[in-house]
């Protein structure tokens, strides 16, 4: 099992091609954006193709390339129009002077020329040109054109050419481009986070409570959990712009504004709703349930009669709801719980790893003023040994403070620097 550490997976990049020697450094690019985690498509022009083959790119971005306007094999897959739709950022590297122009006339013969008018997507040039093409007046005009009409240029850089004249017009290295792309989107993530909420548009599940696995019509097998912490962590979510869905056992706890619950009762249905929920998307899942570990074999269907001294009720283990989540092929952000009594570190990071999770938190529920029916906690939070990240002392505080703390924690995870593979 791999952890999908990759920030941008949901972030797609249409890398556009054209006519250039420089074409044989966007083969790497490619490679260092898909490192990054970035849905890679790429488009390339006729003159792109004298350069580089597109089985090349087909390889490397592991999606068919894009060349023709009106092919109709290619419509019939993703037409140009949902190519424009698709895409968050195009990137055009190398950018001829040729498609420069286009750009600035707003010419449309060509498939690139074409997704240009009809992106609604930022538009990014990296110009690779010969010095003396680069300096022409023409070029320098349509790219102040360009410019007006909000496409970012990447200035080329300077040293020797290709063709031989040292000056301007080198596109910068792969690394740094695919860096420049990744640090956009850091950027745009960092904004929506200050500006709607570090979870914001994230959909979060979270199981609560206790389960309660049943004798008979009327007795049971339950623990103490209360779901205030689980509750608590649902309100923190949704303060922080998520969509919340609290799977909540049988607690006496009021739901928190505008959180969706779904009661359930028996781990196994906890289970049920968890994998539903999956399918219906979800970003983040935490566990904070205390899930019974066993229920029983065989529920009676009618009340059980006193009868001799002794009863046995045979018992069969349940179902791990979080590790059953976590080895789903799309998997959420997984966040565990652990609730021990000694050597609390030491179980927890057996579970992170265990469970394949990819954050766990952690307290000692033998100390008496924190935890289950407490108002306050103070946990330990460890991240899966991928995210390289070192764990979090959360001080004893109310169970609202330490579920913002959770969030942040999360958030910081989800968001942290990854370097490329
Ligand atoms: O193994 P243990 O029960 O200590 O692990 C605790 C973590 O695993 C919690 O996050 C809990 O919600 C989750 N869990 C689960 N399903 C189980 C048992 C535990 O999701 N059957």
């Amino acid at each position: 099992m791999s952890f999908d550490l990759s920030v941008f997976s949901n972030k797609n990049i249409i890398l556009a091609v054209t006519g250039g020697i420089a074409a044989y450094k966007s083969a790497i690019l490619v490679r260092r954006l898909k490192d990054y985690g970035f849905n890679v498509r790429v488009v390339m022009t006729k003159g792109a193709q004298s350069f580089v083959t597109p089985l090349t790119f087909q390889a490397l971005s592991g999606n068919s390339v894009h060349t023709e306007l009106l092919d109709p094999e290619a419509e019939a897959g993703m037409g140009h129009i949902e190519l424009a739709r698709w895409a968050d950022l195009i990137l055009v590297a190398p950018a001829s002077c040729n498609t420069i122009a286009k750009f600035a006339t707003g010419l449309a013969d060509d498939l690139l020329s074409t997704l240009y008018l009809a992106t609604k997507a930022p538009v990014w040039v990296a110009p690779a040109m010969n010095q003396q093409m680069w300096a022409a007046k023409a070029t320098q005009r349509n790219l102040n054109t360009l410019v007006e009409d909000g496409v970012h240029v990447i200035m080329p850089g300077a040293g020797s050419q290709a063709c031989g004249d040292v000056g301007l017009g080198r596109m910068p290295e792969p690394e740094d481009l695919a860096e420049q792309v990744k640090n956009y989107f850091h950027q745009a993530q960092r904004a929506i986070a200050e500006k709607f909420g570090l979870l914001a548009g994230k959909r979060v599940v979270i199981t609560a409570g206790p389960t309660r696995e049943a004798i008979d019509p009327v007795r049971y097998i339950s623990n103490h959990s209360t779901g205030k912490m689980g509750f608590a962590i649902a309100a923190a979510c949704y303060s922080a712009g998520a969509k919340v869905t609290l799977l909540a056992g049988p607690v006496s706890l009021e739901t928190p504004n505008g959180v969706r619950r779904i009661n359930v009762s028996s781990a196994i249905k906890m289970l049920d709703e968890s994998m539903h929920q999956l399918e219906e998307g979800c970003d983040i899942f935490i566990a904070t349930a205390a899930v019974a570990d066993y229920r029983v074999a065989e529920v009676s269907e009618h009340k059980i009669k006193k009868a001799g001294d002794e009863l046995n009720v045979s018992l069969v283990k349940n179902p791990d709801i979080v590790a059953t989540i976590a080895q789903q092929d799309k998997r959420p952000f997984m966040v565990g719980f652990a609730a021990e009594t000694r050597n609390v570190e030491e179980y927890a990071a057996g579970k992170l790893v265990a469970k394949k999770l990819d954050m766990i938190a952690c307290n000692d529920v033998s100390r008496a003023d924190i935890g289950f029916a407490s108002d306050q906690n103070a946990m330990v939070v460890f991240f899966a040994e991928q995210y390289q990240m070192e764990k979090r002392d959360l001080e004893k505080a109310s169970k609202q403070d330490i579920a913002q703390q959770l969030v942040e924690a999360i958030h910081d995870a989800l968001h942290h620097e990854i370097e490329p593979v």
